[in-house]
């Protein structure tokens, strides 16, 4: 595996493997890894020659009192984990290398962010698509893969893609969970043990009311997951039933893809899950 953290080192790499006919894949993260990180890799791999993961935890999309500063981080286990994975390129800038200076010009998501995460965290998708816009001028993959956990995010970058008319293929992927069902996610290891021991429900929760739904019964699951979310130790932050990729809104009867998407907050830590599926 080869580690960069200069723009013009990876440019040159990426360079002579496309100058050998390979296929780029890439992989957006921002560290702290986990099996949901990996089976993006896996994807990668199947689907293209050369892997490239970016490390980046970026300001960007982080708003005021959100959790920048205390976000997990760790390069050398990152380092080991990206390797034995089998990514080829691993590109780990700095802030000064990413933002030299302050963004004059910025992507903004004009359509589906007054809902779901987009409503609770005003202006976060504007900074990841202005930074995954960013990085895919840096890596110039052919296909980049994100994962259905941040099934909003996938939705966002899609748009963006297609908007822009760039050339480079989605592949989305499911949701890696624990052995207990909670969705993985780098920000798990800020869960204080009480809440780590409380956080499955929120997956079962959700898998309860899915079923409902595909019964026909979307009003009551609803009502009752709710109820639930609220009986947690955590703040609700929404509980939301829509159409999936369009986040139109779903009274569980449309025909198509359908999301359930919550989000809660417990002391240091924002989670959320979804459970997407067709009907
Ligand atoms: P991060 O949260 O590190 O996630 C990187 C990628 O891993 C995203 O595509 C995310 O959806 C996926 N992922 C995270 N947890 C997952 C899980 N349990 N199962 C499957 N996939 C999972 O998402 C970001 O970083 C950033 O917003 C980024 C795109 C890098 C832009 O800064």
């Amino acid at each position: 595996m080869k580690q960069v953290s200069k723009i013009k080192e990876l440019r040159s790499l990426i360079q002579d493997a496309k100058q050998d006919g390979k296929r780029i894949g890439f992989v957006p993260t921002m560290g702290y890894l986990h099996e949901g990180h990996l089976a993006l890799v896996n994807e990668a791999r199947k689907n293209t020659d050369v892997v490239v993961m970016s490390i980046f935890v970026n300001p960007l999309q982080f708003g005021e009192g959100e959790d920048f500063e205390t976000y997990p981080r760790s390069e050398e286990r990152d380092r080991e984990m990206a390797e034995g994975k089998g990514v080829d390129i691993l590109f780990l800038p700095d802030a000064e290398e990413m933002y030299p200076r302050p963004m004059r010009s910025a992507v903004n998501i004009l359509q589906g962010t007054d809902v779901m995460c987009g409503a609770s965290r005003p202006g976060h998708f504007n900074g990841v698509a202005t930074v995954v816009l960013k990085l895919f001028n840096m890596v110039d993959p052919d296909a980049a893969f994100f994962g259905q956990k941040d099934a909003q995010q996938v939705a966002v970058i899609e748009n963006m893609i297609k908007d822009f008319n760039m050339n480079i293929k989605i592949f989305p992927a499911p949701i890696v969970r624990e052995k207990d069902g909670l969705a993985m996610s780098s920000r798990n290891i800020n869960l204080s043990p009480a809440e780590r021991k409380e956080a499955p429900e929120i997956y079962k929760i959700l898998q309860q009311a899915a079923a409902l739904i595909r019964n026909g019964k979307a009003d009551t699951a609803m009502k009752e997951a709710s109820e639930k979310l609220y009986a947690l130790k955590a703040e609700v932050d929404y509980l939301e039933l829509r159409t999936f990729p369009d986040l139109g809104k779903s009274d569980g009867t449309d025909v198509g893809k359908i999301i359930l998407a919550a989000a809660v907050k417990y002391e240091k830590v924002r989670l959320i899950d979804n459970i997407i599926w067709e009907q």
